[in-house]
């Protein structure tokens, strides 16, 4: 992998590259639309996701490469032109990151689905973020990388996406799931079960969430935040109700927020559930909170499709599957699947025509080569 990255970097730029990090994507076992409500979510780092080879440029000129597009991209050092392109996305990530205003080439090269909800855009940023931080000698430590990630994808880029993307691919853990509380930041690991694979099947469908959609959502919760507070002033986000709260705030709210709460409310508790069922190796628990995890998500929260919803339903009967549901924000992209090991093959042919990712939950964003010398 780092030879084929180093000939290409070699063989567009004619130099050789200083070093090249690599950032994964992620996938949600638990925990939708919770990250921008203060709620819990549960992802893992995959096996896939975004290199970034870089040196030192010519002047102050920013060029970029991107493999996977076959996209060049030019620009001055110290300027932010929003152009709407990926370039964007380093550009929000050199403005936030304060870096020096000095020249450099950069290729990309990444394996993971464009657009396919398992984080490409966080998993540039954060593979870029390192790059910077490591080239520059900036110092900063993991979690500074994610909140400059995180501004460059909601202020730059201008999709208001939740921290959960950016978290999950710089602080994942090999072998665990992520547990993190998006209220405060605190998170601790989950081993994944030793019997179990993530099965991550393309729906086919990539109508995606379009930022409007998506915004959407976030406003609709806020409506119900917002008439929640009537009752309870002290409340910070929605998922410090309960039911009960929900219940007494339910006549100031309209039905459609009242559904978006409930879904935050109620995944909330999955989450926590799920974390006890796979501590304690409760897989038949495990398969029963993944179930009603998706009909929240189908029903309250209105984010998937009907033949979503079936094709979710196919996966759940298998008997080998311990649990399945739509995963990332919704209207199209991966159903997570909990799958028996060893099971991949039979799987498959029953879903003969899908794109499947196997994977475990791997590491998280790192530096893979430096320049000796
Ligand atoms: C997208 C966002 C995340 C999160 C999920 C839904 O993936 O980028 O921040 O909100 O949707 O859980």
């Amino acid at each position: 992998m780092i030879e084929g990255l180093r000939r290409k970097f070699i063989s567009r730029f004619g130099k050789e590259p200083s070093l090249i990090s690599f950032a994964p994507g992620r996938v949600n076992v638990i925990g939708e639309h919770t990250d921008y409500n203060g709620g819990f979510v549960l992802p893992a780092a995959i096996g896939k996701g975004t290199y970034v080879v870089l040196a030192p440029g010519e002047g102050k000129k920013i060029r970029v490469s991107s493999e996977n597009i076959g996209r060049w991209e030019e620009w001055e050092a110290g300027q932010y032109p929003k152009r709407g392109s990926f370039g964007d996305y380093l550009r929000g990530v050199l403005l936030y990151s304060r870096a020096p205003a000095v020249g450099l080439d950069i290729l990309l090269s990444s394996d993971l689905p464009i657009g396919g909800g398992l984080s490409s855009s966080a998993s540039l940023e954060m593979a870029f973020a390192l790059a910077v931080n490591e080239f520059f000698s900036l110092g900063r430590r993991m979690e500074e990388l994610v909140e400059i990630s995180h501004r460059a994808e909601n202020e730059f880029v201008g999709v208001k996406c939740g921290i959960m993307d950016q978290f999950a691919s710089a602080l994942s853990r090999e072998g665990h799931l992520l547990f993190l509380n998006t209220k405060n930041l605190s998170y601790n690991f989950v081993p994944f079960p030793g019997n179990l694979l993530l099965a991550l099947v393309d729906t086919g469908i990539r109508r995606r969430l379009s930022s409007s959609q998506y915004n959407q959502r976030r406003e609709e919760c806020r409506r119900a935040l917002q008439a929640l507070r009537r009752l309870f002033p002290d409340l910070e986000t929605l998922s410090d109700a309960d039911e009960e709260m929900l219940l007494a705030a339910r006549p100031y709210m309209d039905e459609v927020a009242y559904k978006r709460a409930v879904h935050v409310v109620s995944e909330n508790q999955r989450v926590e559930a799920l974390v006890e069922f796979l501590r304690s190796g409760d897989l038949c628990m495990v398969e029963k909170i993944m179930k009603l995890a998706h009909l929240s998500l189908s029903e309250d929260f209105e984010v998937s499709l009907p033949q979503i919803d079936r094709l979710v339903e196919k996966i759940s009967s298998l008997p080998y599957v311990y649990g399945a549901r739509l995963t990332g924000a919704g209207f199209g992209g991966y159903i997570i699947a909990l799958l028996l090991r060893g099971k991949e093959k039979t799987f498959l042919s029953e879903l003969s025509t899908r794109h499947v990712i196997f994977t475990l939950p791997r590491g998280s964003a790192r530096i893979i080569y430096s320049r000796p010398g």
